[in-house]
């Protein structure tokens, strides 16, 4: 018997890859429902980089805002780990944008963007100097003394954002941040969105059900499985930032979302035919 020879480990000869902001591994959830075990997460594993932006999509009940509030610390998962920045401690660490607004209704809208700050025991007046300059950069200027039933919906979202981003370290959960919002004002937040994430020097992790907004923002789309929640597909998205909307009716797009789509059980999968003439229309070599 040959036994193949190993060359003994270096220190510094091959550097490691860099560890991601977000590293989920093999993560399976189970609640306790009335005594009866309820699996809703079964082996997800992703990863996020440090300027990354991936999205999630998957069926109502899927386990998608179990995920986020998972790897907010908020829970800890059955099996598996969640790691932040290398670490498992990770509460407080995260932003997390609940999937309804939760603006507090007797605060105004700087008030309310700085709740979390004051929580960590940052000044009134510091924080609202912080808040402040975020809600220029968020189109809220002339809104800060405005209750949230003053406001439009997308203008609360953004409000919520602005919490959401004032309170995180380096890692934003948005658990479908526009689902509420009529098509058109959803149109102009992700937009927005779009335009204005790359200042904030934030990952994020956005969940949706909206395939066009996820191939829209993101860099890479996981796509869940009826619950317990599978990861069945990752897409890369391929598109240079910054992003026009105009993308949406782009041939490589349409292929990605047809992908998409199929995963998540809505469309038949493309034929191989199919496929390739939607590649060549993008210019792209059949099966990459
Ligand atoms: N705290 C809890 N205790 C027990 N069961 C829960 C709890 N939270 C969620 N569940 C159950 O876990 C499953 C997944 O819920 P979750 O809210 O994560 O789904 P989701 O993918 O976010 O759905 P939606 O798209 O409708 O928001 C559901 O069956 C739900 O009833
Ligand atoms: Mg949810």
């Amino acid at each position: 018997m040959s036994v193949a020879f190993r060359p003994p480990l270096q220190v510094g000869a091959d550097p490691e890859p860099p560890l991601p902001l977000l590293l989920v591994d093999a993560v399976s959830h189970t609640y306790r429902l009335r005594g009866r075990a309820l699996p809703v997460l079964d082996h997800v594993s992703l990863s996020l980089a440090r300027d990354g932006f991936a999205a999630i999509v998957g069926p109502s009940g899927s386990g998608k805002s179990t995920l986020l509030g998972l790897i907010a610390g908020l829970e800890q998962p059955t099996t598996g780990r969640i790691l932040v920045g290398g670490s498992a401690d990770r509460l407080g660490r995260v932003g997390y944008m609940p999937q309804r607004d939760l603006l507090q209704p007797w605060r105004d809208a700087l008030a309310n963007a700085t709740v979390a700050l004051e929580l960590r025991g940052v000044r009134r007046d510091a924080a609202r100097r912080q808040a402040q300059a975020l809600f220029e950069q968020f189109g809220l200027r002339g809104f800060e003394r405005a209750r949230p039933d003053e406001l439009s919906g997308g203008m609360r979202q953004r409000v919520a954002l602005a919490r959401t981003v004032l309170a995180a370290g380096d890692l934003v959960l948005l658990d479908e941040p526009f689902g509420a919002l009529d098509a058109l004002t959803r149109a102009q937040m992700q937009d927005w969105l779009l335009h204005t994430w790359p200042q904030l020097g934030k990952a994020g992790l956005l969940v949706t059900h909206d395939v066009d907004e996820a191939l829209l923002l993101a860099d890479a789309v996981y796509v869940l499985s009826p619950r317990p929640g599978r990861i069945i597909t990752r897409v890369r998205v391929p598109f240079a930032r910054p992003r026009p909307r105009d993308l949406v009716i782009a041939p490589t797009f349409a292929e990605l979302k047809l992908r998409l789509l199929a995963a998540l059980g809505l469309a038949h999968a493309p034929s191989a035919a199919a496929a390739q003439a939607l590649n060549e229309g993008a210019g792209m070599e059949p099966g990459r």
